[in-house]
């Protein structure tokens, strides 16, 4: 049986099919072999949470005829290490996986991340299939190949742009997900309703309590993917276009450091750099006030913070986002939106008004 893929991403001069469904996880076998992304050996990388999604992704792999060696990895943020690296690649190649093989990462970014710089290193390069888990590796980290993982020193420091040769998302592994993270998913999807301009704004702003009905979110997912398609097929290593991706992340990524990563998990610093950016874009990219509000009232709706706590403070915000590895040393470059859909970049705010955005957010 083969299944139109719901899309089709390219980069790098290659494309590979996004399915997207409900049940997927159980046609994973098919697809793979339909992509001919493993010789003989598929090894399922995957989060401890998902252990049951994982062990259908095997169990659909071995129907296929691949042998599908399992590989739990504990959850959280500190599994993206080079230590966790080495584990892996060691347990590959215990289980002979070879150059033909694949990797399948099972989980939500931190599993897509580490899974996919182990399948862009492990013998110079291995297929690599993701299932994301979670909304956010859905509408955001298993599209547009950026691997990698952390080093004491900072986020993201080590990694490698690989793209997949398959991506599956299944709507159904949502239902597990913890309410928190789901709204988290759900700030990337508002900044996606901003980028991508007031049709896709519309929809998502009337959207109801989450996940809401089954077939309208996997569309809404869709057209979140089809954004981020877009534009890393116009920028795949991240020279242009692409920043435009970081709406809401200057500030957010900020935020997210000086609470020690801890109080905010990344959606919701997110919201708050999301409010941040779009107050900066009304002094100094004439965008209209209405959207902030309207912005504002759908991030409240899907319980994502649009306050900031007092106990985190504005100058270690700010010493924060200089060192963001995006940011340059002298501005700031941010994002701003004169109107939904017309996101530019390289604006430079100045360190001022940024401080007076933060302090807004206080209320
Ligand atoms: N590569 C990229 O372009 C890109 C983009 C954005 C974010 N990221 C990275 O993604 C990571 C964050 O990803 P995330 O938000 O998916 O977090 P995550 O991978 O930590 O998953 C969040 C939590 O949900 C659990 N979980 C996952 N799927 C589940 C399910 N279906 N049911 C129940 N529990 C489930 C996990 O165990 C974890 O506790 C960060 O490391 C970030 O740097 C990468
Ligand atoms: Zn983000």
């Amino acid at each position: 049986m083969s299944r139109e893929p719901a899309l089709t991403a390219e980069a790098g001069g290659r494309s590979y099919p996004v399915h997207l469904g409900d049940g997927l996880l159980a046609a994973t076998g098919e697809l793979v072999a339909e992509a001919k992304l493993a010789a003989d050996a598929a090894l399922v990388i995957h989060d401890a949470n998902v252990a049951n999604y994982a062990a259908t992704v095997a169990t659909s792999l071995e129907r296929s005829g691949l042998r599908a060696p399992l590989l739990s990895v504990a959850p959280g943020e500190a599994s993206k290490s080079l230590a966790e690296v080495e584990r892996i690649c060691r347990h590959a190649a215990r289980n002979g996986v070879r150059r033909r093989d694949a990797v399948v990462a099972v989980g939500g970014g931190v599993i897509g991340d580490l899974a996919g710089f182990v399948a862009a290193s492990y013998q110079r390069g291995v297929g690599l299939v993701h299932v994301p888990t979670t909304l956010l590796a859905m509408v955001d980290s298993a599209i547009g190949g950026k691997t990698g993982v952390d080093l004491p020193e900072g986020k993201n420091y080590v990694g490698a742009v690989y793209q997949p040769g398959a991506v599956l998302m299944d709507t159904a592994t949502l239902a597990s997900l913890p309410p928190r993270e789901l709204s988290c998913g759900f700030a990337e999807v508002v900044k996606y309703g901003l980028l991508d301009g007031e049709e896709l704004f519309s929809v998502v702003e009337s959207w109801p309590e989450l996940p809401g009905p089954a077939d309208d979110l996997a569309d809404l997912i869709r057209r979140c993917v089809a954004h981020k398609v877009g534009v890393v097929q116009a920028d795949e290593m991240d020279l242009g276009v692409r920043a435009t991706l970081n709406l809401g992340h200057t500030v957010g990524h900020g935020i997210e450091a000086a609470a020690g990563y801890a109080r905010y998990h990344h959606g919701e610093a997110i919201s708050l750099g999301l409010l941040a950016a779009l107050r900066i874009s009304e002094r100094i990219a004439g965008l209209d006030p209405e959207w902030r509000e309207r912005t504002r009232r759908i991030l409240e709706r899907h319980r994502l913070p649009v306050r900031l706590d007092s106990a985190v403070g504005t100058a270690d915000i700010e010493d924060r986002m200089g060192r963001d590895k995006k940011a340059d040393a002298v501005s700031l470059n941010m994002v701003v939106l004169p109107r939904p859909g017309e996101p530019q970049t390289n604006a430079d705010p100045g360190r001022e008004m940024v401080r007076e955005a933060i302090e807004e957010l206080r209320g």
